[in-house]
């Protein structure tokens, strides 16, 4: 809406390139790739990867062994040809490898003890430990009589890896072998860093660092897929022999394309074959009363931590936001009426995952994930899982090194830091959501409608969970059916979407004025429909528009969806964006007092947005361009296609692609890929600095050291002298309070990390404080002249009626009494206890 993207997609295209590239990058190419197949005198192919010989290593890869061995199986007596040589390692021997790009590594270690055809070696007794520099692998591990692949997930830092291999001092004939040996970068991408614990409920940082072995990896529902069919040639195999009870489930198979959405799962992450297929509870609509989990269990190591990750993809729905299912590890929930379309907004058959980090397993030594229908009534009993990892978290043992000379060089200990580190951060992190907890609504809350009629009357209509199954409300004066619009009103209201009454380009499409039929000015915008991008922002705008209402949000006053359509009709906003009027066009200056108020009302509007609903709204394109002004420039907050409902009240943040405009990106969220609220108020803090400097927040014209207005500004506000850089325009006209104010306000919101930052309501006070602090110098004409601006006399007042001692002030009682003229929709009771809070002191 408005001038929203038009003038800074180039600059954004420009900078954004490097985001969407890692997104839609085709296959993933591993920097390191050392493929070996051990015992060889010839290199082996297998599903188009080449496993070279011993005796053709390149330089990068060292081999120390006291006397090379090699053996050869007396029968090909195993499926794969990487298991009829081995190379024998008498002694403490290790093989090196020079790492190019430091990273995540994949480290698999194949065995075999096959009987030798020659030779007086017996691998079947052999018994060894393996390790690299930093973390033990293996611990007296005696290879058992089938094949066997270890598999390693390792954060690789140094620039050469040495695997040791270390036969067992006791019990074993002193030899260690090995048959076959991969190291292979993996996207770093691959593990998150961020994974919630189950039971007690927090969050684990830290994962990103963390060795991981893999123990089990699962495609549900399907058969075994194997390296060829996967892009980190990664092994998945069938779970039926894991489920307790195999008569309760079914297997379920997709023909369609799996869908991977922008920041979500990849085919990295899982290949299509995972995702296209699933197991799904065995009900039918005859069954509809069943209450039944079906639980998958695994023999795990009970003093081990471990990472699971659950892959869904919702294949079984005939339509979206039918599926509401439980999923727990252990007995613990992990998701409680998870909801698939609202993690892939509301988008089918499209890959999603999950990671949870278990604690000290149960004794038994049994891990179990079950799957098991909603308590919720609105919903049939169903539930599906596609795929599942269970990666044990390595942590402590010895370590010991061979260095290439042959010399055992050291020998450590790594200490299992692991388990203290999940119990502080679940206690802390537990007793703030345990303070927060709140039981969801219901599963309807996200397909609840408020329409705002045309014709003035709000009626409230409760629609299916698809847009286009809305129901019919009124006939209105302009001929629309409440919200939903026929295509021929609002081709009559735009002129036939005639190209001069076009007001804004964006990614979404063209923005149009319209003029319905009771002379209402609209702002009409029509979306790009083969744009799949913008049917999700379609869908989620018109999601969260129809819930959100409040005097700084731009109101949604309906939609059509006719013929394919995406179009979008809001309220008009005739003064444009605030961007516009501070820089770049020709509108008058605005004083910093009318700067201040536009910046307290979008302030309002993203508050709202946070807490006005059960689950926060985080908008996740904060910036000037998005921010409108009408006739009276009071603002409100507009373009919500890429914003998120917030966190699960048991969550700290939502994973997600790094989308939003470059200059106003969180820093944070761009490093971690997880958004919270406080990546809104960054991104506010930069709009505080554009309307403070007016200028653009990334202007590639300027000297280095300029270009972005947050770095450049931050240094004058560090050095105290953030008045050299003001608008001109204001220089003289700024109180020093008020600026000193507003300066540590933009520096809080701007802090590198988001606990760091202040909350929007908190941002909200500082900047009515701000304005207090100009007001109080302002002599008695000022105060005429803001008299005489016709709509915001009554905000100042009620505003010099709220904060009267900011000083004394606690957090949270932002809400002055105008905002009750904001809050149509929000819990009154909320409101009331702020006024309360703020009325007691
Ligand atoms: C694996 O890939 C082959 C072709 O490369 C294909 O025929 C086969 O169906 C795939 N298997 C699975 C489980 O997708
Ligand atoms: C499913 O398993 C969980 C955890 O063990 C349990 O609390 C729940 O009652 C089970 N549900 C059904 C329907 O059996």
């Amino acid at each position: 809406m408005g001038v929203t993207k038009y003038d800074e997609l180039g600059i954004f295209l420009f900078f954004s390139f490097f985001f969407l590239i890692s997104w839609d990058a085709a296959a993933f190419t591993p920097a390191d790739n050392y493929l070996i197949d051990c015992g060889s005198s010839s290199n082996t192919t297998i599903n188009g990867r080449t496993f070279l010989s011993d005796s053709s290593l390149p330089s990068s890869v060292t081999v120390t062994t006291p006397k090379l061995v090699f053996l050869n199986a007396s029968s090909s007596s195993s499926s794969s040809p990487l298991y009829r040589t081995a190379r024998v390692l008498p002694g403490s021997s290790s093989y090196s490898f020079e790492i190019r790009t430091p990273g995540r590594h994949f480290v698999r270690l194949h065995f075999f003890p096959f009987s030798a055809a020659s030779g007086s070696y017996n691998l079947t007794s052999a018994a060894f430990s393996v390790s690299t520099q930093d973390v033990p692998l293996l611990d007296n591990y005696q290879p058992s009589t089938s094949p066997a692949m270890k598999e390693f997930s390792l954060n690789i830092t140094r620039t050469t890896l040495v695997l040791s291999f270390v036969p067992s001092s006791s019990g074993s004939n002193g030899i260690a072998f090995v048959n076959a040996l991969e190291v292979v970068s993996v996207p770093d991408s691959l593990i998150a860093d961020e994974a919630q614990t189950v039971s007690p409920k927090g969050s684990y940082t830290g994962l990103s660092e963390l060795p991981l072995e893999t123990a089990y990896r699962i495609n549900m529902g399907g058969p075994m897929v194997d390296p060829s069919n996967d892009t980190l040639s990664r092994t998945w195999i069938p779970d039926q022999s894991f489920l307790l009870d195999q008569k309760l489930s079914r297997s379920v198979a997709y023909t369609g394309a799996v869908k991977y959405m922008q920041g979500g799962a990849t085919r990295d992450t899982a290949p299509d074959a995972v995702y296209g297929t699933c197991t799904e509870l065995a009900t039918s609509s005859s069954t509809a009363n069943a209450q039944f989990n079906v639980t998958w269990q695994f023999d795990v190591d009970p003093s081990s931590s471990y990472l699971v990750r659950m892959h869904f993809c919702d294949i079984v729905s005939k339509a979206a936001y039918d599926l509401l299912f439980n999923v727990y590890v252990g007995t613990s929930f992990a998701a409680q009426d998870l909801d698939l379309s609202t993690r892939t907004i509301g988008s089918l058959a499209t890959a999603y995952y999950m990671d949870f980090v278990t604690g000290a397993t149960d004794p038994s030594g049994k891990l179990s994930v079950s799957i098991g229908p909603s308590a919720q009534t609105n919903s049939m009993p169903d539930g599906i899982l596609n795929g599942l990892e269970i990666m044990r978290m390595n942590s402590s043992g010895s370590v010991s090194v061979v260095t290439p000379d042959g010399q055992k060089a050291k020998l450590g200990v790594v200490v299992g830091a692991v388990l203290g580190a999940v119990a502080a951060a679940v206690i802390a992190v537990v007793l703030v959501l345990w303070m927060r907890r709140k039981k969801r609504t219901s599963k309807s809350h996200s397909k609840i409608w408020l329409p705002f009629s045309i014709n003035g009357t709000t009626t409230t209509h409760s629609v299916g969970s698809r847009v286009s199954n809305g129901t019919v409300a009124t006939t209105g004066p302009n001929g629309s059916f409440g919200y939903q619009f026929s295509f021929a009103v609002v081709q009559e209201a735009t002129n036939n979407f005639d190209e001069n009454w076009v007001i804004g380009v964006g990614g979404f499409g063209k923005v149009y004025k319209g003029v319905m039929r009771d002379d209402t000015q609209v702002a009409v915008k029509r979306g790009n429909p083969k744009s799949q991008q913008g049917i999700n922002e379609f869908r989620t705008e018109i999601d969260l528009l129809s819930r959100l209402r409040h005097r700084h949000l731009v109101s949604l006053i309906g939609y059509c969806d006719e013929r394919n359509e995406m179009i979008l009709v809001y309220e008009y906003m005739e003064k444009g964006t605030l961007k516009s009027h501070l820089y770049g066009s020709n509108f008058p200056n605005l004083t910093w007092k009318q700067r201040l108020e536009v910046c307290i009302g979008a302030a309002r509007g993203l508050h709202y947005l946070h807490t006005g609903s059960t689950k926060a709204v985080i908008h996740r394109d904060v910036k000037s361009a998005n921010i409108l002004l009408d006739e009276n420039l009071m603002a409100k907050v507009a373009d919500f296609g890429l914003s998120k409902t917030g966190p699960e009240l048991d969550q700290t943040h939502v994973s997600t692609a790094v989308k939003g405009s470059f200059g106003y990106l969180d820093p944070e969220y761009f490093r971690r890929q997880q958004l919270t609220e406080k990546s809104d108020v960054y991104s506010f803090g930069v709009v505080l600095l554009e309307v403070l400097c007016a200028r653009p927040v990334i202007d590639p014209t300027l000297a280095r050291e300029m270009v972005n207005l947050a770095e450049w500004a931050m240094k004058w506000q560090m050095r105290g002298e953030l008045d050299q850089i003001v608008d001109s325009r204001l220089r003289g006209n700024i109180q020093t309070e008020s600026l000193r104010k507003y300066g540590e306000t933009v520096e809080k919101c701007l802090a590198d990390y988001g606990v760091d930052r202040p909350s929007m309501g908190d941002v909200l006070w500082n900047l009515e404080y701000a304005l207090q602090l100009q007001q109080a110098e302002s002599d008695a004409s000022e105060v005429n002249s803001i008299n005489s601006i016709p709509g915001l006399s009554l905000q100042v007042q009620n505003m010099v009626a709220v904060v009267e001692s900011p000083a004394d002030r606690g957090q949270g009682s932002v809400v002055g009494s105008s905002d009750t003229d904001d809050l149509s929709e929000v819990s009154m009771s909320r409101v009331f206890s702020q006024l309360i809070k703020s009325e007691g002191r």
